[in-house]
């Protein structure tokens, strides 16, 4: 399928099952593998500027707690908890399908979790640092107030 028809299907799909702004709309592009914002691996910019940012000081050190909105399949909450300093990570996401592949991720990091829910409603924790990646830009505008 080229790009042009996978994002008309992707967008035909969405506006049927509720829009971006729905856990059903999100659930319908797991259930149908239309998921191309996963790179089967934890972003460059992790890699790249998070250990940076522990090591100058910019990033709190020990003990803190991370936390990952959207986190689809959860390589990055995976990345973010082999990090010495701060191994405690949770990863949120509307779609129970994204969620079962995301437990399959972390497996084998014993400070990450994953939880179902709605970044809006959910109730969370607080934490000391945020890494968001394509989730606050795959909110639908009227939304991202809310963020
Ligand atoms: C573009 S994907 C990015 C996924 C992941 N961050 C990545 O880079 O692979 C956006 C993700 O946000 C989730 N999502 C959308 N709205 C949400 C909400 N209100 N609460 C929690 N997760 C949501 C979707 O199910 C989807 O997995």
């Amino acid at each position: 399928m080229s790009v042009p028809q996978q994002v008309g299907l992707m967008r035909s799909l969405m506006a049927s099952s509720g829009g971006a702004g729905s856990g059903h709309g999100w659930s319908a592009l797991w259930q149908n593998n239309l998921t191309p914002w996963d790179l089967s691996g934890p972003t460059a910019a992790l890699q790249d500027e998070f250990a940076k940012a522990v090591e100058d000081g910019r990033l709190p050190r020990k003990g803190a707690r991370t936390f990952v909105p959207g986190c689809g399949s959860a390589y990055d909450v995976a990345a973010l908890a082999k990090n010495e300093f701060q191994p405690l990570v949770v990863g949120l996401d509307i779609a129970p399908e994204a969620i079962e592949k995301a437990r399959g991720t972390i497996a084998d990091s014993p400070g990450a979790s994953v939880v179902c829910g709605d970044f809006f409603t959910h109730p969370l924790q607080t934490f000391d640092f945020i890494f968001d990646y394509t989730f606050f830009c795959a909110l639908p505008p009227e939304l991202r107030g809310k963020w």
